[in-house]
């Protein structure tokens, strides 16, 4: 085995083995608004926490030493949009991570369509195949960066056509999302996907 004790790793290390090691990451590529108008940025500290209702959580380091322009949006509007990033929309989304300064809309200097949304202030991204509305539940700070980990509850879904059937199941092959890996530029897609039914206790499998 090879063997760490946190305590004696700096933040820097501790990331790299995080980042290193949960993988894939999805990336929520996060919409807000503020007094200095709209903002976009990519976040893969990022996933669903619970579904009554429906939410969901990123989270946010201020490591340039200030709060981003994200959470500095969310304390003045506490709505947001989170968008599923797909495999058409990697560059797009690679260029809203730029550390523009507030003010800057990262939706048009990525060339991205905004939409009005239909719940909360911040808009939309048409060219997304998945877009959750959020409303703000909590927005945690946690640690010595330190990170913002923001927690929404979804009060509006959206799909491009043909993503969600009759009976709500989503079709992960029309959305075909990326996923965060580590290093500088390390993603991956979805292009080998396997089947195994839950089991049972007793026996058997669980159907659906
Ligand atoms: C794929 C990807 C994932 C990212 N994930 C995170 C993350 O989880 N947390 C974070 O603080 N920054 C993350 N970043 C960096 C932010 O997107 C970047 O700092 C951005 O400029 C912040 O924008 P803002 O200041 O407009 O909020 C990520 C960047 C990329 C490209």
């Amino acid at each position: 085995m090879t063997e760490f004790d946190a305590a004696a790793l700096d933040a820097q290390t501790q990331y790299k083995l995080l980042i290193g090691s949960i993988t894939p990451r999805p990336i929520a590529l996060v919409t807000t608004l503020g007094s200095k108008g709209p903002n976009a940025a990519p976040f893969s500290f990022f996933n669903g926490v619970g579904s009554d209702p429906a939410m969901l959580m990123f989270a946010v380091g201020d490591t340039s030493g200030h709060a981003k322009d994200t959470v500095a949006n969310i304390r003045e509007i506490p709505e947001f949009v989170v968008h599923i990033v797909s495999d058409a929309i990697k560059e797009k989304m690679n260029v809203c991570a730029i550390e523009y300064p507030l003010g800057v809309n990262e939706i048009e200097e990525a060339g991205f369509t905004a939409l009005a949304s239909k719940k909360v202030r911040p808009p939309r991204i048409a060219e997304s195949p998945i877009a959750f509305e959020c409303r703000l539940l909590q927005m945690i700070e946690l640690g010595r960066v330190p990170y913002h980990v923001v927690i929404g509850e979804v009060v509006y879904f959206h799909y491009h056509e043909g993503i969600v059937d009759e009976r709500f199941h989503v079709d992960v092959g029309r959305v075909n999302p990326i996923g965060r890996l580590a290093g500088r530029g390390g993603y991956t897609r979805i292009t080998d996907r396997f089947e195994m039914p839950r089991l049972k206790l007793g026996g058997g499998v669980i159907e659906g």
